[in-house]
């Protein structure tokens, strides 16, 4: 079987790279012609573990190939996944000109039927305009041919990409006919060999479903952050409450982790654009409404915390700040807290040394020279007044705490990912605040 992919972003490059490994022949097209240069040499536009061997081992065999003509790419193709970006449009919907530029190049230059399936994270009744695109340019050639329209949502993480693409949860997919259901069933057939399921839905369903399943995970984060919050201030330890709700299998323990707020390419944007597709329907989204102004308030948590403690005068200190990226095991800096938080610690008159693993490249992109890149966390924590923790790469796990401590200004860490022992860090003399718990339990200290 044959596909195209258009656009080599995240979800195209890692889909095209997926779907080639397990046998499709695959073309991946995308209009930036210096991308797919690179992509030909074997460079990658994204940092994601275990994609680039899949890539260049699927290119060597020629099941996997990169162009920039549409034209060259369709001939012989059984479906085309439209898998080009929607960003945010000034009121949080998604800008769908990309997606429906594609169609209407499909349109433009198809020679037999296709099933043309939206992989691009689009409302709830894109496939409409999607098909119309296809259908104006089929007519404006004078052209009847058939063709069905489908919604096949991505669910991948950034950093475990490959993984999730391999050993889906499941597979969605919104259809309305027998024969695009019987094309894409066999597309993923090697997939349902393991066992995960594919579930055939309608196609408004299947386009809810990723925006319904974002949300709310993006609403157990906000939920987990607020509780955390309502615990520092009663003396609670988030930790505990945290194992102590997620042992319920009704409730479950991924994505109750308190930290300095969600980021990322998905989260922000599809809870903004789930909430503008409820205004257009003259619907209140009330609980995300929240989930959004949480999130806010919690990227600013880490910097407030600092302001308090330093009595709101932090000018000409300096900060280090351990992690950029918005999670660890990517470069990818949209929507990251530590920019929020960086930003905040400038304007404040601080001065900012910072070191992520892989993300400083992209990071300078955003922040300029505002601020020092260091060659590794010591030599971020050189002299800083505080290290600050935004993102929980392992490489900070086990940092060794004598030679921050003797590093350092003074022994202070802001820990905006609970991932270091405050017990252990109190004894080592180091002043410790996390997310979501007072300092040495006051309430214990209450009875004593
Ligand atoms: C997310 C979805 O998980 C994925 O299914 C969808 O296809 C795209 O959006 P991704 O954006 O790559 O994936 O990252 P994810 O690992 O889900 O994390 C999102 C954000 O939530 C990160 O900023 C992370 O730090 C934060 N997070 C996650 C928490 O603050 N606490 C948690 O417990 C989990």
């Amino acid at each position: 079987m044959k596909i195209v992919i258009a656009g080599t972003g995240y979800v195209g490059l890692v889909t095209g790279a997926c779907l080639a490994e397990v046998g499709t022949e695959v073309v991946c097209v995308d209009v930036d012609a210096a991308k797919i240069a690179r992509l030909q040499n074997g460079i990658l536009p994204i940092y994601e573990p275990g994609l680039q061997e899949i890539v260049m081992r699927n290119q060597e065999s020629r099941r996997l190939s990169f162009t920039t003509s549409m034209a060259a790419a369709l001939p012989g193709a059984e479906a085309v996944f439209i898998a080009v970006g929607t960003p945010p449009g000034e009121d949080g919907s998604a800008d769908l000109q990309y997606v429906l530029q594609v169609a209407s190049q499909i349109g433009q230059l198809m020679d037999q039927y296709l099933v043309i399936v939206t992989k691009s994270t689009v409302p709830v009744g894109t496939a409409v305009h999607v098909n119309r695109a296809v259908k104006e340019a089929l007519s404006a050639r004078h052209r009847i041919l058939d063709y069905d329209v489908a919604s096949n949502p991505e669910f991948l993480k950034e950093g475990a990409a490959v993984n999730d693409f391999l050993k889906p949860d499941r597979i969605v997919v919104g259809v309305n006919t027998a024969r695009a259901r019987q094309t894409l069933e066999q597309l993923y057939r090697p997939f349902l060999l393991n066992g995960h399921p594919i579930l055939f839905m309608d196609i408004a369903s299947a386009e809810m479903t990723k925006y319904a399943a974002n949300a709310m995970l993006a609403t157990r984060i906000s939920y987990m952050n607020d509780i955390a919050n309502l615990c520092g201030l009663a003396g609670a330890d988030i930790n505990q409450v945290r194992k102590g709700i997620g042992s319920d299998p009704r409730i479950g323990k991924h994505f109750l982790y308190p930290g300095i707020g969600y980021g990322g390419s998905c989260f922000p944007k599809d809870v903004k654009a789930l909430l503008q597709t409820g205004r257009e329907y003259g619907y209140q989204l009330r609980i995300l409404d929240a989930v959004e102004a949480i999130n806010e308030d919690q990227k600013q948590l880490l910097f407030r915390k600092v302001l308090r403690h330093f009595d709101g005068d932090i000018s000409n200190k300096k900060f280090a700040v351990w992690g950029l990226s918005f999670k660890p095991n990517t470069d990818d800096m949209r929507e990251a807290p530590s920019l929020v938080l960086i930003r905040s610690l400038l304007e404040a008159g601080a001065t900012v040394s910072a070191y992520d693993p892989v993300a400083m490249k992209e990071a300078a992109a955003y922040l300029g020279n505002s601020i020092t890149f260091a060659d590794d966390m010591y030599s971020a924590a050189e002299n800083a007044a505080a290290v600050l923790l935004a993102t929980e790469w392992n490489t900070f796990r086990m940092p060794d705490w004598l030679r921050l401590r003797s590093l350092m200004q003074s022994p202070l860490l802001f820990d905006g990912r609970n991932i270091y022992d405050d017990v252990q860090l109190v004894k080592l003399g180091f002043t410790y605040y996390g997310i979501g718990k007072s300092a040495a339990s006051t309430i214990d200290a209450l009875m004593r």
